[in-house]
């Protein structure tokens, strides 16, 4: 709670408009420091935001790389979710798609973090033979084409780049769609994650 008081006066701001608890998992230090495990810390966090939204502070509390299990863990403290950001390219494991699923059917709004592969797999997207045949026909670029099946599967897109031109190739993809088929194609590459590298949340408690 006290670090976001700081957060906003070094911003210089009034409120934050969304605050993230940043992964499901804590340092076993901390844990034993505290003699709380992981779910406890996820709920006290949780609600603890909470109260900075009551507050004014912040406008929306909300979450990064937590699976289903995750989020039904915070079910019942009373404490809205607005946002989910997690990892999600078509390249994705199958687990990330239950969450995908819940998400939606619970109105946390999603975000794409590394939607264009980052550092680990960008080089294995953008040399994907369907996504390069898909941006041949719109006569687009593969990372279009990923960003904008993403904002199409409803997430917000953060692409990191420093670079102009692709900040604003990145800003173009508001200016086509891609057809229903194209979409069914590229959700089923999604059985094709063997070979990326993903951060299997499943796996923290
Ligand atoms: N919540 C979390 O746990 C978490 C974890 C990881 C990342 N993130 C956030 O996600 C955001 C982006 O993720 P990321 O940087 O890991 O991965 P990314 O957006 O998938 O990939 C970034 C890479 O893509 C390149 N790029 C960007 N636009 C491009 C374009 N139009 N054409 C070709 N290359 C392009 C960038 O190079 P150039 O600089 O040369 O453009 C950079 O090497 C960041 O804001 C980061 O903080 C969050």
């Amino acid at each position: 709670m006290k670090n976001v008081e700081v957060y906003v006066k070094e911003l210089g701001l009034d409120y934050i408009d969304l605050v993230l608890m940043h992964f499901p998992a804590t340092f076993p230090f901390m844990t034993s420091l505290c003699n709380k495990d992981a779910m406890q810390c996820r709920r006290e966090t949780l609600k603890a935001l909470s109260e900075l939204r009551a507050s004014g502070l912040i406008r929306n509390a909300g979450v990064s790389n937590f699976a289903m299990k995750h989020l039904k863990d915070l079910e019942g403290i009373g404490a809205p979710i607005a946002n989910n950001q997690i990892q999600f390219t078509p390249f994705e494991l199958e687990h990330v798609m239950e969450t995908v699923a819940y998400c939606a059917e619970h109105n946390i709004t999603m975000t794409a973090y590394s939607p264009l592969g980052g550092i680990m797999d960008q080089d294995k997207a953008m040399a994907d033979e369907v996504l390069n045949q898909i941006a041949a026909k719109y006569d687009k670029r593969v990372s279009h084409i990923m960003l904008r099946w993403a904002t199409q599967r409803c997430f917000a897109v953060i692409p990191g780049t420093g670079n102009l031109d692709h900040m604003r190739e990145n800003l173009s993809i508001f200016g086509f769609e891609l057809s229903d088929d194209d979409m069914q194609t590229i959700n089923e590459l999604k059985y094709r994650a063997k070979g990326f590298v993903h951060t299997d949340v499943c796996k923290s408690e």
